[in-house]
């Protein structure tokens, strides 16, 4: 349903019947879909400063955090976009407050994306396993395409804005070296960054490797959101088999304190992550020893 609409709104504002820019205009759609199921309480929304409570006439005892249109700087040249969302159950029954969504993301009860690319992909978790569909425009329906999917164990791939790199901190810089100059004589890993986050995890969830925006000296907690990108990817990577890592911590561990916080975050491959994981180890190891 938000798919559909999502297009025929594309397809009045690419007839100059609608003016307004899809980021703005899906984030519309989706709110005006959230309320009127009559499901949800709260909604965050990355376009939105404040979260919206529902009023109570259409409220139901979901929280879905989301981003509407991610990657919204490749719309122009056409590289693939998507949304993605989050699902939480209020707390308890009472008035629902703000507190309702800053749970950990392991709190989350399902996660997916969108993705609009050559087809379009919705691929989501309830929290046993992953499934992946894709939409059947004729029957307008999501058809599963891609039953249970397990990201491979470990991978060839590496995704990172490598032009961040000057200010990158010394576990990052030595693993993205190690992808390209491996130590143990393996073949280098290929570097695949396309800057829409959908995009980069949908690939590495079907194709394994990994997926890091980390954090640097001009942004300490990267550049993600934590409610609305880092925790459903997290959470889709963990049902896949996969692994999640802020540099500190497992990533559905953390409970975020503001409803747009960032964090850095390493998610992919179950060996891979453990790798990232082992140099930030030994990095904590050399600061407790110095
Ligand atoms: O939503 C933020 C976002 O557009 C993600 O989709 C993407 O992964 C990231 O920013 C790209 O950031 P940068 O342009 O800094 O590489
Ligand atoms: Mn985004």
């Amino acid at each position: 349903m938000f798919t559909s609409t999502l297009i025929d709104l594309a397809l009045r504002f690419l007839k100059g019947e609608e003016q307004k820019k899809l980021d703005v205009l899906s984030n519309e759609v989706f709110i005006k879909a959230l309320v009127s199921s009559g499901r949800t309480c709260i909604l965050v929304s990355e376009e939105d400063e404040e979260a919206t409570f529902v009023e109570p006439s259409k409220r139901g005892k979901y929280c879905v955090v989301f981003d509407p249109l991610d990657g919204s700087s490749n719309i122009d040249c056409g590289v693939s976009i998507g949304t993605i969302f989050g699902i939480y159950m209020m707390k308890d029954g009472g008035e629902p407050t703000i507190e309702d969504v800053l749970q950990p993301g392991k709190n989350m009860l399902a996660a997916g994306y969108c993705m609009y690319g050559s087809s379009c992909t919705l691929v989501l978790s309830t929290g046993t396993g992953v499934n992946g569909f894709t939409l059947d425009p004729s029957l307008g329906e999501f058809i599963l395409t891609h039953p249970n999917i397990k990201i491979p164990k470990k991978g060839k791939i590496y995704s990172v804005n490598e032009g961040n790199a000057k200010n990158w901190d010394g576990p990052t810089l030595k693993y993205v070296e190690r992808c390209k100059f491996p130590e143990d004589g393996s073949p280098s890993k290929s570097l695949r960054y396309i800057g829409s986050m959908v995009a980069d995890v949908h690939r590495t969830l079907l194709y394994g490797g990994v997926f890091l925006y980390p954090a640097d000296k001009k942004s300490p907690d990267g550049k993600l959101r934590v409610l609305y990108e880092v925790f459903p990817m997290s959470f889709l990577m963990e049902q896949a088999g996969g692994q999640a890592f802020t540099g500190k911590h497992r990533a559905l561990d953390l409970i975020p304190k503001t409803i747009h916080e960032r964090s850095p975050i390493f998610l992919g491959s179950s060996d891979d992550i453990e790798e990232i994981k082992a140099l930030y180890a030994a990095e904590e190891q050399k600061n407790l020893a110095s």
